[in-house]
């Protein structure tokens, strides 16, 4: 396990290096990450490729037991090549070409800007391949970020139509399947083709109301777009692997920021790894992504960036600084959530650019502060952990399905204002966490059948296959929740003729009636039957009622005119069970319908209660189990064993009673 920083050595004296690798040696820190913005420097000038300036260093720090991860630098290409070449740059949604002078500011698609990348990874992998204090190589970073998945450009837009053409044979047969004959969008050949000029990026401006595009046609130019970024990277990761064998990947950004398809872009690398920065401050640290990680390599995944602390920030406003404690427990979280590799963003705090006084582990003046001795204090930990980390795993009950084309569906044709694909789905998670369920959060292609309870939020877009598998599932005894807007569309994105949930109304044993979005003065109150008796509380998000067809219906409208009509239903299936919630719950309900599911699924409980601001990792050990103990609150926790656990950090025997610090963390070995 290797605990480490970003770190940029192409800003620096020689007195600072010497001074920053000193003090990462005092801290315990592993590696360092570097070179991802560095082309001018690896590359000053075309073909004069150059790493006299980053030897010594990597040298530097490898004398000093600290190793490197290479970047290659591909994010930014240099002022040399952009005035040389400017059609490599990238165009949005607008038409507003990205000038140099930022990051990012390239196309993905442009041959001449592959070929570029392509050598300057090549060069990289060339020289580093068999350093030994080289150990992995990251591509690129941070691909699609910040607004620049989705080019514009000529050539864009003749490989969207090459593409099209590839997928459908035919413009007829396009025409057909994309219902191109509404509003008369009917199209005569491949070339009246455009890319959709709305994106459904983070942050991008909107060219033209998007209702008025094709939404077949959108959800295609994502697969495109996700496609051709995942294309451009592999074109890096053969080109290094030409030289090595050491691990190749690249930093993905949170779950989903960038819409890239993210089970697949890392298929052809080593491991996922991913980008994280959750506040510090307040709240508890959302393990959801750790939970999605772990599912999309189905292996420990890597934190390339992870939060390092508070200031200035990079957008607009600075950022709080991280409650005491809350940094060292936030790395050990992340170690025990499944990652075996979490460097901090960044180092030292930086004088100049875009990022200048942002959040780092030590200040500008170079003096350690307490951020400095929470990274030390988990890094010292880490050593005692590491071994048991490693050699343990998670065996989870529950699986949570997340799917990228259900996320861009639902952002081309958002279904309520305030609702929110992802976290939707994450709010269900959060729920079974505090249940004490153990969740893997894994793609639709995912093998289901070790799971007991499976569920799937709002899966708008459903393959047939996936479908089957489901039925599957259930029929050989699994217990399945699948929340409204089930199987409504087809991957082609058109609503399918049929009633809902479309090709699953036997699994369900319902079918779907009216539906409509929840606003304000539309909120109803549902009544659920729960082993606690009557559970009631508000709806939100999205209504659906229910026609039982075999189904018990176990929640129902309590008021409205709805008034008992069923919004919650379960039906046997073969020797499974198969739940419909027709509509988002609060809390409670939520917190009631969850409890009843888990129970019915037989999900093995904690053998200690999860409380308010606690979270509990289960891995097994052996024949052992390993509870990783999270307590987020900035109070003490007491905790009821009610049995003898080995207190892995210091050795000790715990029993009946342990009290867990604020911000503190335990790991207890039964
Ligand atoms: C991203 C980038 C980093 C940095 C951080 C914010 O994650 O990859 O280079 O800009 O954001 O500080
Ligand atoms: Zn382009």
């Amino acid at each position: 396990m290797k605990y480490g920083v970003s770190y940029y050595p192409e800003h620096k004296s020689q007195a600072e290096i010497d001074h920053d690798i000193a003090l990462m040696k005092e801290a315990g820190i592993d590696f360092v990450r570097m070179g991802e913005f560095a082309w001018c420097k690896f590359e000053p000038v075309e073909g004069n490729y150059d790493f006299t300036w980053l030897d010594p260093v990597i040298e530097q720090l490898g004398t000093n037991g600290i190793l490197t991860i290479l970047c290659t630098p591909t994010a930014c290409p240099p002022a040399w090549l952009v005035e040389q070449h400017p059609e490599i740059l990238y165009v949005d949604n607008r038409g507003v070409t990205r000038p140099f002078g930022g990051r990012r500011h390239y196309c993905y698609n442009n041959r001449i800007y592959q070929e570029y990348s392509r050598k300057i990874a090549d060069a990289i992998g060339a020289h580093y391949g068999n350093n030994p204090y080289v150990f992995a190589f990251q591509i690129d970073n941070e691909l699609a970020q910040e607004g620049t998945g989705r080019c514009h450009c000529q050539v864009c837009r003749e490989k969207f139509q090459n593409w099209l053409e590839h997928k459908y044979g035919s413009i007829g047969e396009l025409n057909r399947r994309m219902g191109t004959i509404f509003w008369g969008q009917t199209y005569d050949h491949f070339g009246q083709i455009h890319p959709p000029v709305n994106s459904i990026e983070v942050n991008t401006m909107q060219a033209i109301p998007a209702y008025f595009e094709n939404p077949s046609l959108r959800l295609d130019f994502e697969r495109f777009c996700s496609e051709s970024n995942i294309e451009y990277q592999n074109i890096q990761r053969a080109a290094i692997k030409a030289h090595t064998d050491k691990i190749v990947t690249t930093n993905a950004t949170g779950v989903a920021t960038n819409s890239i398809d993210y089970y697949k872009a890392f298929h052809e690398l080593d491991n996922y790894a991913f980008d994280y920065y959750p506040s510090l401050r307040d709240v508890e640290i959302s393990s959801f992504p750790y939970a999605h990680a772990r599912g999309v390599c189905n292996k420990d995944f890597w934190l390339l960036e992870f939060q390092s602390g508070g200031g200035h920030g990079l957008w607009g406003s600075g950022r709080l600084q991280p409650y005491p404690g809350a940094l060292r427990q936030a790395a050990i979280h992340a170690f025990a959530a499944g990652a075996d590799l979490v460097a901090h963003f960044q180092f030292r705090t930086f004088p100049f650019g875009a990022e200048q006084l942002n959040y780092a582990v030590v200040d500008i003046d170079g003096i350690p502060r307490r951020r400095f001795y929470e990274v030390q204090a988990a890094a010292r930990d880490l050593k005692k952990l590491g071994g048991i980390l490693k050699n343990s795993r998670f065996d989870n009950e529950v699986a949570l399905c997340f799917d990228y084309e259900a996320l861009w569906a639902l952002k081309i044709k958002p279904i309520a204002k305030d609702f929110n694909y992802l976290k939707f789905c994450s709010e269900i998670y959060q729920q079974l966490i505090k249940l004490g369920a153990g969740v893997d959060v894994v793609s639709f292609n995912h093998d289901l059948h070790k799971y007991k309870v499976v569920i799937v939020p709002a899966p708008i877009i459903m393959s047939d296959e996936f479908k089957r598998r489901l039925k599957h599932y259930v029929y050989n005894g699994g217990v399945l929740l699948s929340t409204f807007l089930a199987g409504i569309k087809n991957p082609d994105n058109l609503g399918i003729v049929q009633s809902l949930p479309c090709g699953l109304t036997d699994v369900f044993g319902i079918r779907v009636g009216e539906v409509e979005p929840v606003v304000d003065r539309t909120t109803a109150t549902v009544s659920l039957a729960t082993d606690a008796g009557r559970v009631q509380g508000a709806n939100k998000y999205w209504t659906e009622t229910l026609e039982p067809n075999g189904a018990e219906i176990i929640g129902v409208y309590a008021d409205t005119f709805r008034e008992g009509l069923g919004v919650i239903s379960r039906n046997d299936f073969g020797n499974g069970a198969a739940y419909y919630l027709g509509t988002g719950l609060e809390p409670t309900l939520l917190t009631g319908l969850v409890k009843r599911i888990l129970k019915d699924g037989d999900v093995t409980p904690l053998p200690f209660a999860v409380q308010e601001g606690m979270e509990v990792f289960v891995r097994k050990y052996n024949h052992q189990n390993l509870y990783c103990i999270f307590n987020f609150r900035k109070e003490p926790v007491t905790i009821e064993l009610g049995q003898d656990y080995n207190d892995v950090l210091n050795g000790a025997t715990v029993s009946e009673q342990v009290v867990l610090d604020p911000k503190g963390y335990l790991f207890l070995l039964d």
